[in-house]
């Protein structure tokens, strides 16, 4: 009764909410549709509330774990049934955990970060909860399942809305605030979307602040935003060789792999070029595949590791390259992820460097780009110190793991996301032909004449057969 006269009286606050009401079908059909698509797939949950002591830190929320949908009920019931009665779901377009390091400031740049407002909110919240990888079906049926826990029925708001909203305390209510990934245009960067997407929660949440409104929040995804991708190269390559039917299968060499008691560092490339004052050397077959390369001077443990390969006579000297990866705790991702800090190339007594930081992803993956050089392009991930540089370096296929590495084998690849996704270049002819269609429309216009008569009542009538 009482859910029911709420219900009424947040329908009478928003003009969105009734259509929805009337057509309870279709989420559940696209709900089918999205999971006949993307089944075996996580999304990131993230939980915060306005009430202490909602949840235990969670015991089993360590890397890989995924959460299924059981799992997430024992986290969301007591948060339901003791904890506020507004319920927040923020639901974006797509996110993955890697989202939270890539953008979330990984370079220790905090400022530069696009969840300030969420780490705000994460920070200030007396209880919170980060599920890493949450099993996508528990999400899909999230709302169905806080709409029937809450006895409230969905509204779909905005800033605007929730501003006319009469929010209580004690009448529950399921505000849904879908934001996007991807701008409409698909050219604009996801920071910035992500960015503006922040913007929109830390506003919200002030609305609710400002109205002194007890809350639960959720922030999650209907999809992943990138998908970790199996790489099992070295060992059997077979999906390598389904992927490149076409190019003949190149021979595969063991990775240079540092041990101390157990293998640490993994390092692979489907070749590895180098170039001093614009002569290059091909360094592939002196690197992978070689018993007695010389490693002398790596070192390894949890938290920083060094990969040193020296080669002697090279450019007419003994030249080492240094690969320095650091492994550090991200608290929003809930994670551990690595990033190449540097890599020095030692000569003659004398040091290049090369920023790599782009190099970078979750410790238990390894991390795979089809293409990394230093060479003056967009887009580059090894920057040189000093510009420009004596150095140049190209690596294709280079896949690299220092942490958590299990035997010889890499680990799954994140995969370093090319410019030119698909969805930019859809963006880009789509723009493009809109363009086109506008262009031809002023021509039109353009290039429409008026009429050399005049109606002029005094004289004689313009008869309309001249004109049509
Ligand atoms: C909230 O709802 C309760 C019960 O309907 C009512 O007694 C109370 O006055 C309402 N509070 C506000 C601030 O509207
Ligand atoms: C490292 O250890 C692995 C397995 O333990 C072994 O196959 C490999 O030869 C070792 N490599 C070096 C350089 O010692
Ligand atoms: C590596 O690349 C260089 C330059 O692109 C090429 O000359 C060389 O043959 C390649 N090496 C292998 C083993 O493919
Ligand atoms: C291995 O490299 C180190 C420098 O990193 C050098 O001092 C040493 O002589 C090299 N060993 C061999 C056998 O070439
Ligand atoms: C790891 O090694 C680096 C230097 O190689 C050192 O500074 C750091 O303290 C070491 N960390 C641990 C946990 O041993
Ligand atoms: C190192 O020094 C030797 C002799 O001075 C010179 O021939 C060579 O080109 C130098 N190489 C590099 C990489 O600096
Ligand atoms: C490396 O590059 C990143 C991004 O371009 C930058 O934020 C960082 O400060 C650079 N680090 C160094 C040591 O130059
Ligand atoms: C990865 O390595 C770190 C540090 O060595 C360890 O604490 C963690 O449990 C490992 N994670 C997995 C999933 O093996």
């Amino acid at each position: 009764m009482m859910a029911a006269t709420a219900a009424a009286r947040l329908r009478a606050g928003t003009r969105r909410a009734p259509a929805l009401c009337r057509m309870p079908w279709l989420p559940l059909m696209l709900v089918m549709a999205a999971a006949a698509a993307t089944s075996e797939q996580q999304v990131p949950l993230v939980l915060w509330s306005s009430d202490r002591g909602l949840w235990a830190p969670a015991a089993d929320t360590h890397e890989g774990h995924i959460t299924s949908d059981m799992q997430l009920s024992t986290y969301l019931d007591p948060a339901l049934e003791l904890g506020p009665r507004n319920v927040l779901l923020f639901l974006q377009d797509k996110l993955s955990i890697e989202d939270f390091t890539a953008y979330g400031g990984v370079f220790g740049n905090k400022q530069d970060s696009a969840f300030s407002n969420l780490e705000n909110a994460l920070d200030l919240a007396p209880s919170s909860l980060v599920l890493p990888a949450v099993d996508w079906y528990a999400i899909s049926t999230l709302t169905t399942y806080l709409q029937e826990k809450l006895r409230a029925s969905p509204l779909h708001v905005d800033l605007a809305t929730l501003q006319e909203l009469k929010l209580n305390a004690s009448i529950p209510a399921l505000l849904l605030i879908h934001l996007p990934y991807t701008a409409s245009s698909g050219l604009m960067a996801p920071k910035e979307v992500l960015m503006g997407n922040d913007e929109v929660i830390g506003q919200v949440l002030s609305t609710l602040k400002s109205e002194d409104i007890p809350y639960t929040a959720a922030l999650t995804a209907v999809r992943p935003s990138r998908v970790a991708r199996d790489v099992a190269m070295v060992t059997g390559g077979l999906g390598r060789q389904l992927l490149q039917r076409t190019v003949a299968p190149p021979a595969i060499n063991a990775p240079v792999s540092y041990n101390d008691t157990a293998p640490r560092i993994l390092f692979w490339a489907q070749n590895f070029s180098v170039a001093y004052r614009e002569h290059w050397e091909d360094l592939t077959s002196r690197t992978f595949g070689v018993q007695d390369l010389n490693l002398t001077g790596s070192s390894w443990n949890d938290s920083i590791a060094r990969l040193v390969l020296t080669y002697d006579s090279l450019f007419g000297t003994m030249v080492t390259f240094k690969f320095t990866l650091a492994n550090r705790f991200y608290r929003v991702s809930a994670r551990y992820w690595f990033t190449l800090e540097n890599l020095e190339i030692h000569s003659n007594g004398s040091v290049a460097y090369f920023n790599a930081s782009q190099v970078t992803g979750p410790s238990i993956y390894s991390f795979h780009c089809e293409h990394v050089s230093s060479e003056n392009e967009d887009g580059n991930l090894l920057v040189p110190d000093t510009q420009p540089s004596l150095w140049q370096m190209t690596f294709r296929d280079f896949q690299i793991q220092a942490f958590n590495v299990t035997g010889e084998q890499f680990s799954y690849a994140s995969d370093c996301a090319g410019f030119f996704s698909p969805g930019i270049w859809m963006g880009l002819l789509t723009s493009l032909f809109m363009l086109f269609i506008f262009t031809y429309g002023l021509h039109m216009i353009l290039s429409l004449k008026t009429m050399d008569r005049f109606d002029d009542h005094k004289g004689p009538t313009i008869t309309l057969t001249q004109i049509v």
